[in-house]
């Protein structure tokens, strides 16, 4: 905490600092004088509508919590600043070509989300990248631009093949990559069939490499892409036949969130010399698509941490124009469009989860007795005389004594030498010095290593109404953290700490890293639940690869999701609603037939009824309640 709030009363300022939130929140969110977190789709002086407003119109319209909230404006903005962005990269520069992005499906492929982005994308030919069969039906079905392109990477089959042949003879423009070498045997086979030309690309291997979790994405032992040989394979085949002509594109991918703008300019760099070979070789070529990376700043920090990025969208985009045309200018060769295929960064912001919390489990200060029973065992005692005697001076030794007199107590308890009491005593005396120590520790100067995490043991646990592996997959799998905060309240100082749980019987099922301008931390500030009134979290940026990378752990599904429309007046429009799985519905995607499940449950309570355990009255009521059950939302209806 950054401040003593003791001294001066708590303020709107002092959350939006605590949470980061003009840090993460690249000016789409902001805290409004009544202490509630609003969403600035225009930025800071455009229309701002607070979230608990929206919450309560959801709910007023049948929704329960936890419900994804899409705001489609944002996405809006994030299409309109990559490409305003290039656009003026590309005129400072007197770049000749243009830019041409497309989103990669894979990155989010709900239809509302795809639709809305061939919607607002269309102004500036914005198309899409497929990796499947499946992304590449859904991408013909929504776009309708001749001048996007439509990028077909992934493994292809002939039936993929004729999808997109079929989709260039319909106009849309259509270019398979060739992510491996007997790729092009198949398209050359299935264009001699429908006696079309393709238009080709060609995914190289770069040296580069990008770091992060996505590093193995890039580099010259990543599985996708070709090797320089390989190309050459490539195009000496396609000269042979005379359908050099068919290739027009050279495309890379480095990664996922490259957090480095230098990696980004060495790829450039890099990813255009093979363009440049491609031309010398006699290919049109035409375009240079260097694949997705573009970082989101998760953790508000601007640095190239994992979870942040050290460059602008500006400086990623004149990077990339600038290293692009100083070696072609230098090559004599004509400037081809640009295309990049972010995902990420396009819908990450637009996506955010509400979650009502549940209930609060929290360590107690327990009283302790003040006359120990005569049979107290030793460890016992011993754990008293630490907490008595535990000071500034000693937190280290009190610490490690702790622990082993408790470990102690335990092996004591296992082998029936320590009662139930005398466990239950040793244990309050434990987490009384636990305590203590997290209080006495702040007056250090330095804190010993093993005390700088005591804080996260002592933390309160927030039940959260929702499920990790459903809605954060990322947080549980690759530790990516998510801002996280009250959407209200913030006009309060958040006196407790907390972890938060969901609600899966799973101990991985848990939220226990939080982003902190410092680096990470194990607790989050909260407050204090109060009766009869809800306690509101956001988690935000959850646009990207969260939602079809989500399972059904615990049969825990879709959540309820509704897209609104920020108006220029503050006032908003649910412009989509997608109501959430019902427990039916996800018994039928682990094989149960929601029908048969009731014919069985008739049947078991007929011969409940018969055997005369149950009336025939409390059989209906019994059905009924299954019968509602199989309707209801997976989680916690209120
Ligand atoms: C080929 C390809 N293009 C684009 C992307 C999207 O990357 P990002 O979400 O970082 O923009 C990916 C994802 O890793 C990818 O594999």
């Amino acid at each position: 905490m950054t401040r003593n709030h003791t001294l001066t009363p708590w303020r709107v300022e002092d959350s939006a600092d605590l949470y980061g939130i003009h840090s993460w929140g690249s000016g789409y969110f902001d805290v409004n004088e009544a202490g509630e977190v609003v969403i600035c789709p225009k930025g800071p002086s455009g229309p701002r509508v607070p979230i608990p407003e929206i919450i309560a119109g959801i709910r007023e319209r049948g929704y329960e919590l936890p419900c994804l909230l899409r705001v489609e404006n944002i996405l809006d903005s994030q299409i309109a600043k990559l490409h305003e962005s290039f656009r003026k990269a590309i005129k400072s520069l007197g770049y000749k070509g243009s830019y041409r992005g497309v989103f990669p499906i894979k990155v989010n492929q709900q239809q509302q989300v795809v639709e809305e982005i061939a919607q607002f994308g269309s102004r500036y030919h914005h198309g899409f990248e497929v990796g499947s069969k499946g992304e590449l039906i859904a991408a013909v079905s929504l776009l309708h631009d001749r001048e996007a392109c439509l990028v077909c990477n992934g493994y292809k089959d002939g039936e993929f093949i004729d999808l997109g042949l079929q989709a260039q003879r319909l106009g849309l423009n259509v270019l398979f990559v060739l992510e491996m070498p007997g790729e092009l045997e198949v398209i050359l086979e299935r264009a001699r069939v429908l006696g079309m030309r393709p238009k080709l690309g060609v995914r190289c291997k770069l040296s580069t490499k990008a770091s992060g979790h996505w590093a193995e994405s890039g580099g010259e032992r990543s599985v996708f892409g070709l090797t320089p040989s390989q190309i050459v394979d490539v195009v000496d085949k396609l000269k042979e036949i005379g359908m050099l002509d068919c290739l027009r594109l050279l495309h890379y991918h480095l990664g996922s969130q490259i957090s480095n703008i230098r990696d980004i300019r060495l790829g450039a760099m890099e990813g255009v010399r093979f363009y440049v070979g491609l031309v010398q070789e006699g290919a049109p070529m035409g375009y240079l698509d260097l694949g997705g990376g573009l970082a989101v700043d998760y953790d508000g920090s601007h640095t190239n941490y994992f979870t942040s990025r050290n460059y602008t969208v500006d400086e990623y985009t004149a990077d990339i124009v600038e290293a692009i045309q100083s070696t072609l200018d230098e090559e004599g060769i004509a400037h081809p469009h640009i295309v990049t295929e972010s995902g990420r960064a396009t819908v990450a912001y637009y996506s955010m989860l509400l979650v009502n919390i549940l209930d609060v489990s929290r360590l107690e200060e327990k009283h302790l007795p003040d006359e120990l029973p005569d049979d107290t065992p030793e460890p016992v005692r011993n754990l008293r005389e630490v907490l008595s005697t535990l000071s500034p001076r000693n937190l280290q030794e009190c610490y490690n004594d702790a622990i082993y007199y408790r470990d102690e107590v335990r092996q004591l308890f296992a082998t029936g030498s320590v009662n139930l009491r005398q466990r239950c005593l040793a244990e309050r005396f434990f987490w009384n010095i636990f305590m203590k120590l997290a209080e006495e520790k702040e007056k250090l100067k330095t804190v010993p290593r093993d005390l700088q995490d005591i804080d996260s043991h002592l933390a309160d646990i927030y039940y959260g109404n929702f499920s990790i592996f459903q809605s954060l997959p990322d947080s549980w799998a690759i530790d990516q953290l998510f801002p996280v905060m009250p959407v209200h309240r913030l006009q309060e100082y958040p006196s407790r700490k907390g972890v938060i749980s969901d609600i899966t019987c799973d101990s991985d099922g848990q939220i226990d890293h939080f982003i902190d301008q410092q680096g990470i931390k194990r607790t989050l500030e909260l407050h204090e639940l109060r009766d009869g009134e809800e306690y509101y979290l956001g988690i935000f940026l959850v646009g990207a690869y969260q939602e079809t990378l989500g399972d059904l752990h615990n049969l825990m599904g879709d959540n309820n999701v509704v897209s609104v429309r920020i108006e220029d007046d503050g006032s908003y429009e649910v412009v989509r609603e997608q109501q959430g799985d019902t427990v039916a519905d996800v018994l039928s995607y682990v094989e149960y037939e929601p029908r048969r499940i009731m014919e069985d449950l008739r049947s078991v309570a007929e011969r409940a009824v018969r055997e005369g355990r149950i009336t025939p009255s409390q059989r209906f009521s019994f059905l009924q309640t299954y019968e509602d059950g199989l309707r209801g939302y997976t989680y916690f209806e209120s």
